[in-house]
């Protein structure tokens, strides 16, 4: 039946974590006020440390107020003495640097603990993530390059600084990546890796398929439960492929382990399918291609060619059927959808037949009960071996989050 701890979303998993967020001396410092927020938001707890420096930029206060703690800096004048590093570095799950400079990267490398926020990097045992920020010329400095290198040998999370324009007017590396980005990689970091060394590929949303120049043939697939279903691999610790129809809104979560594939028409779905199954773990088919394409594609049809005009249409190929002919490997887990408006449970288990899968997720095609362009969704787990499970209805994240726990059982038997 329907699990009780469906996420709403991925920021949820940050829900009364406890966080400690160290702000250092750059431009780059006010968008630790939104970082800090975001988190806020997300339900955990946050208490924000700076280097002298940082309180340059923006002032301690601004984070006072925002997180209803004392934000700490100096390691001497009182109250602020009273609040151990040791205290703090013990309480905090795991500790964020936004922005790190090259000054606080290469104390971090030498183990130096000369003010608060160097003590609290030293002295936390927990996970680390440092969310760079620079000029391009200090970023690429092969001192600043070797820091990262042995931050990371040791185990510490160091972002990659996007490229753009950054305070001096240059173009290049060295921008703090998006407080979203942060966010997502504190969630990563927080998270639990049951999928940690596995290749996951999901395929999500609608195929289009031209009959002219400007119109094609769809369905209304918006691709939400494939995104999600991406999302909470990736924070499960899996390298993730997410092959994804035009219909899916551009997710803007890309890079580190986590690749987005664009694709037009099922033919080229089927051919990045293919592509990438070889090194692939699980594969999970949540798209909806378009089974159908027009025989010719024309040149724009006009208003007035109505009579002239016929539509005749042959199939695409059927991307799963196609894998099962081929054969998987004895570890691949092959996980398809079945979208049905009517016998949902008789259907979804005979497409897990005819297609060869190890589970199917059934559910609803229209109705009011749709999955179809909702945020929320109810489905069915159907295994080969006969085993059923409902989860839902809940928000699309979650229920992904549910799947993947269940077929994360499966890989560990
Ligand atoms: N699928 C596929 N290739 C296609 C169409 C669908 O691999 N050309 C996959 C879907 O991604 C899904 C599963 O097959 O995992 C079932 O899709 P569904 O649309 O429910 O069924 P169809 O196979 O298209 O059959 P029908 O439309 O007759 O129900």
């Amino acid at each position: 039946m329907s699990n009780p701890g469906l996420y709403a979303d991925w920021p949820s998993l940050l829900k009364d974590r406890r966080l400690l967020l160290i702000v250092t001396g750059g431009v780059a410092a006010f968008r630790a006020v939104d970082l800090a927020r975001r988190y806020l938001r997300a339900g955990a707890q946050v208490r924000v440390a700076m280097t002298e420096a940082g309180t340059r930029f923006v002032t301690p206060l601004t984070f006072e107020a925002l997180t209803h703690q004392s934000c700490v800096w100096d390691m001497w004048s009182r109250p602020q003495a009273e609040i151990g590093h040791v205290a703090w570095s013990e309480w905090a799950e795991a500790v964020v640097v936004a922005p790190a400079t090259a000054n606080f990267l290469a104390k971090c490398a030498q183990g130096l603990a000369d003010d608060f926020a160097s003590c609290l990097m030293l002295a936390h045992e927990g996970p680390k993530l440092m969310a760079p920020a620079m000029n391009t010329g200090m970023w690429l400095n092969p001192a600043t390059q070797a820091n990262v290198r042995l931050l990371m040998e040791r185990g510490l999370e160091v972002m990659v600084p996007p490229c753009g324009r950054l305070a001096s007017g240059r173009i290049g590396p060295g921008r703090l990546p998006h407080p979203k980005a942060i966010l997502r990689r504190t969630a990563w970091l927080l998270g639990p890796k049951p999928l940690k060394d596995k290749v996951v590929v999901v395929t999500a949303g609608a195929t289009w398929e031209s009959w002219d120049d400007i119109r094609y043939l769809s369905n209304r697939s918006s691709g939400q439960m494939g995104l999600a279903l991406a999302q909470a691999a990736w924070l499960m610790g899996a390298r993730v492929i997410l092959i994804a129809g035009p219909s899916l809104e551009e997710p803007r979560w890309s890079g580190e382990g986590f690749d987005l594939i664009r694709v037009e028409t099922t033919q080229r779905m089927l051919e990045a399918v293919l592509k990438s199954f070889p090194s692939v773990d699980v594969l999970v088919m949540s798209a909806a291609p378009a089974d159908f394409r027009p025989r010719r594609v024309a040149g724009k049809i006009k208003k007035d060619q109505l009579d002239q005009t016929s539509l005749v249409l042959e199939q695409t190929p059927d991307i799963l059927k196609t894998l099962s002919q081929r054969g998987q490997a004895p570890h691949q887990l092959v996980v398809g959808f079945a979208a049905e408006s009517e016998e949902l449970l008789p259907r979804a288990r005979a497409k897990l037949v005819d297609k060869g899968l190890d589970f199917i997720v059934a559910n609803q095609a229209g109705g009011p009960r749709s999955a179809f362009g909702a945020p929320d969704t109810q489905v069915w787990l159907l295994s080969r071996d006969g085993e059923e499970l409902e989860i839902g209805p809940g928000p699309k994240f979650g229920v992904a989050w549910a799947l993947w726990e269940k077929l994360v059982e499966k890989i560990n038997s």
